[in-house]
């Protein structure tokens, strides 16, 4: 067992009070499971039918097959085919909704925008629409029609918009491979039908699927979600914000949001801005709106609004006694919030039909009613103030300036001031010169399994160091944010000479004044379709396969099925991809060994499983190397 809970000072100063306060929190929880069960841990426990649960002994004493004959390889290939495609249908889910929104508000059946026609335009021409002359109402419908056009296709059509935002080499290495998805939904109920009893045994037919469904999450989930969303909030641009709990603020109302899709979150910061007055009235100095996981982030890089915990601190947040209403809408959630909040005076509000909390109040949310809602939520965390025990509020002194809002939009603007014809050139000098030796995309989670933040932050610090630049989303984001790589000082404190020249070069050009931070913050999980897109666009530039691009990735703690099914895309994108944490593999030799090595002859990706945050970044720093060494650039 790891000896230390975080390494996020904040973190470190809470833990005492939740004892102090008697408040039990996910690491107690965590000491209380152990000793975690082996075979679960190995991925070698089936309960896919009512005779099991059947487990397969790991040392080959006992039995070597479940009552129905499935091997351990069987088992394990299958339990990973549904949690990559419980992933796949959580980010389609949320897709799924934003794509209804941009419905409702070009029929002007709800009070959205369309925030951003560019986008809408590039979006429409990537799809083959005509554009021109139409209003945006008009032509976001045509987008619509398309998305749905996919969502419910019942043919053997691969899913467009993956044929339209993928690598034209990747599209023809997952044609081979009959890897192409169909309509997602169809493609998430055949994983639940090839994985139930009876059924496949192959456990390279299950791999191959399990890829299918990353490139279901990829291009169904992520980028659908990412499109819709930059259409109707705006592509982010940079911002100057601050990271960690330290942005609470004791004299104002304090509320927070939490979860992932931020139709509502966006509505909350609107009517917090304008309900200002009634929170003075309430005595308080005004409204702080603050952020956990990614509805955090997403109104971090639309609205500059601070970022107060990752996903393993959000029961922190709510133990410093100044949290008014914390809003979850989904994923993310921990069940024990409600719990956590009956010890304070804090309003824990659900607002989803598909997540609600007993103890929590439900404020149903509907796009109709959006405004209603936001303004009932503001309203009760303006209550809540008065409810406030002064003696039960700790906020830690801890939070880092941070520069975020780095779409690859505000990317490639910031380089177009070097180089206005060819803004990626810049950037793909730098690549080919050494500057920058290789780019490292972070993602994912904390887990309770790793000391919160320890490998992002150990992980990055050696990257950096060694001249790689790094985009980061999610909680990875976050934990980055708080340790001081994402503001110039970190540029100076952790950057290489060769990286720290370049953004030092790119930061004087675009008039910033400062180097940019050697960490560039690119949004929520399913903005882990920007990445793609930069990927998709580095080796559009250079006219090769992504999977030759001196670029990998890593989830340094993941924990959600989320972060599987993103890891599973970046693997079939021909990415290495690091995990931190050991994935649930482990009880089939063959099965481990064809994800973290025989897969790359195939996909050109693989998974790189190190729980170590030091030996991940040479095994990294190893990996680019050898694809600068392939393309015969310098090493
Ligand atoms: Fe056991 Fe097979 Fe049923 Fe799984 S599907 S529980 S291995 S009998
Ligand atoms: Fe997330």
């Amino acid at each position: 067992m790891k000896s230390q809970k975080s390494i996020d000072p904040a973190a470190l100063e809470l833990l005492p009070k939740a004892a102090l306060d008697g408040v039990e929190t996910v690491w107690d929880r965590y000491e209380a499971q152990q000793p975690q069960c082996g075979f679960g841990s190995l991925g070698v426990c089936c309960r896919h039918c009512v005779q099991g649960p059947c487990r397969i002994d790991p040392f080959g004493n006992g039995p070597k097959a479940g009552i129905c004959g499935a091997s351990a390889d069987v088992i394990v290939t299958r339990n990973l085919l549904r949690q990559v495609a419980g992933g796949a249908a959580a980010h389609v889910d949320h897709a799924y909704e934003a794509v209804e929104a941009l419905e409702l508000a070009a029929k002007g059946n709800i009070n959205y925008s369309i925030a951003d026609e560019t986008k809408l335009q590039q979006i429409a021409r990537g799809l083959g629409l005509e554009v021109s002359d139409k209003n945006k109402a008009d032509l976001a419908l045509e987008v619509v029609e398309a998305a749905y056009a996919d969502l419910a296709n019942h043919g053997s059509k691969p899913v467009q918009w993956l044929m339209v935002n993928a690598p034209k080499e990747r599209i023809a290495v997952w044609q081979s491979l009959g890897i192409l998805p169909r309509n997602p939904d169809r493609e998430i109920r055949e994983a639940m039908h090839q994985t139930t009893m009876g059924m496949d045994a192959d456990p390279v037919n299950l791999v191959l699927s399990t890829a299918k469904q990353g490139l279901v999450d990829g291009y169904s989930g992520l980028k659908l979600a990412t499109d819709m969303q930059d259409i109707l909030f705006g592509t982010p641009t940079p911002v100057v914000t601050e990271a960690n709990l330290g942005v609470l603020k004791e004299d104002c109302v304090n509320l927070i949001v939490h979860g992932h899709v931020p139709l509502l979150s966006e509505k909350i910061v609107f009517w917090a801005g304008k309900l200002q007055e009634e929170a003075i009235l309430a005595g308080a100095k005004g409204i702080q709106v603050s952020g956990v996981c990614c509805s955090g982030n997403e109104v971090l890089m639309r609205n500059r609004i601070p970022l107060a915990a990752n996903y393993l601190a959000q029961e922190l947040a709510i133990i410093t006694g100044a949290i008014d209403a914390m809003v979850v809408d989904v994923q993310c959630i921990m069940p024990s919030l409600a719990k956590v909040a009956s010890c304070y005076h804090t309003e824990l509000i659900t607002t989803m039909p598909i997540v609600k909390i007993p103890g929590a109040t439900h404020v149903p949310f509907t796009l109709e009613g959006a405004d209603d809602t936001a303004q009932v939520i503001v309203r009760k965390a303006i209550t809540a103030y008065g409810r406030r025990n002064s003696k039960k509020i700790h906020i830690p002194n801890y939070k880092q300036k941070i520069v975020a809002g780095f779409s690859v939009e505000a990317i490639v603007s910031a380089l177009s001031a070097v180089n206005p014809n060819q803004p990626l050139k810049p950037l793909v000098d730098n690549i080919v010169n050494g500057n920058i030796f290789g780019v490292v995309a972070t993602v994912g989670c904390n887990n309770v399994k790793a000391t919160q933040d320890i490998v992002h932050v150990e992980l990055v610090k050696e990257l950096v160091r060694n001249n790689v630049l790094v985009v980061a989303t999610g909680c990875s984001a976050h934990a980055l944010a708080k340790a001081g790589f994402m503001n110039s000082e970190g540029t100076e404190t952790y950057a290489g000479e060769g990286l720290k020249a370049v953004l030092t070069a790119i930061g004087q050009a675009a008039g910033l004044g400062t180097p940019l931070p050697p960490v560039l913050h690119m949004g929520s999980c399913v903005d882990n379709s920007r990445i793609g897109d930069l990927v998709t666009a580095l080796a559009g530039y250079l006219n090769v396969d992504s999977a030759s691009l001196p670029v990998a990735a890593s989830a340094p703690e993941p924990q959600h099925e989320k972060a599987l099914s993103i890891g599973t895309w970046a693997v079939t994108m021909g990415l290495t991809t690091h995990l931190g944490v050991v994935p649930p593999v482990l009880g089939s030799k063959a099965v481990t060994e064809l994800l973290t090595n025989g897969l790359s002859d195939v996909i050109g990706g693989k998974f790189y499983v190190e729980t170590d945050p030091l030996k991940a970044a040479q095994g990294l720093l190893e990996d680019i190397r050898s694809k600068r060494q392939k393309l015969g650039l310098p090493c």
